[in-house]
């Protein structure tokens, strides 16, 4: 069985591993690597004590998925939020996506934030549409702000107001 939870300390390893084999994937994250176990386990330790919208999707132990929506440290825009998320390879277009984004924005809206933003790969048509599904509107586009072996893409820009 599939479970959407908060994110906790004991699932921070395996979280770790997902971003890890997601970045790997070379698509859609902007970095081909993880993070160490450490940057990992802080993360979601820093997440947990500050009541940061962070959410796994769980099946058979393992973390399958995860969104998080980090409030800006800046003093004139900590009512705003970025979003990531990602979801492993198998498991993707099953709603697991839909679900975690549910719960991820509930959270998020529920401790005050205003505006919830991200940057998309334009390519990335997959999660474009998840996004404009829960009312994210695009913004703008950053042209070829992505340089990978040679090949530039464009930025889109996201956000969604409460
Ligand atoms: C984007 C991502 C998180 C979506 O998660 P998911 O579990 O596959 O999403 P869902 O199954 O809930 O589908 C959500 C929506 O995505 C779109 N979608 C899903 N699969 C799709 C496909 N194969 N083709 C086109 N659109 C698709 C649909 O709009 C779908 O909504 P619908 O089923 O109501 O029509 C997932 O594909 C993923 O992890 N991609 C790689 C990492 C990534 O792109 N992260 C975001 C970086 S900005």
């Amino acid at each position: 069985m599939m479970t959407i939870q908060y994110a906790t300390r004991e699932k921070a390893d395996s979280y770790n591993a997902l971003v890890s084999a997601v970045a790997a994937e070379a698509l859609f994250l902007s970095r081909t690597t993880g993070y160490s176990l450490e940057q990992s386990r802080a993360f979601v330790q820093h997440n947990i004590e500050h009541n940061v919208s962070q959410f796994f999707a769980v099946h058979d132990d393992q973390v399958i998925g995860w969104c998080d929506i980090t409030p800006s440290a800046k003093e004139f825009h900590q009512h705003v939020g970025t979003m990531g998320m990602g979801v492993k390879h198998d498991y993707r277009g099953q709603g697991i996506g839909t679900k975690l984004l549910q719960a991820t924005l509930t959270h998020a809206k529920n401790r005050g934030l205003e505006r919830i933003e991200l940057d998309v790969f334009a390519s990335n048509t997959t999660a474009q549409a998840l996004y404009t599904k829960f009312g994210f509107v695009v913004e703008g586009t950053k042209k070829k702000a992505k340089k990978y072996r040679g090949a530039y893409e464009d930025i889109v820009v996201m956000a969604k107001l409460f």
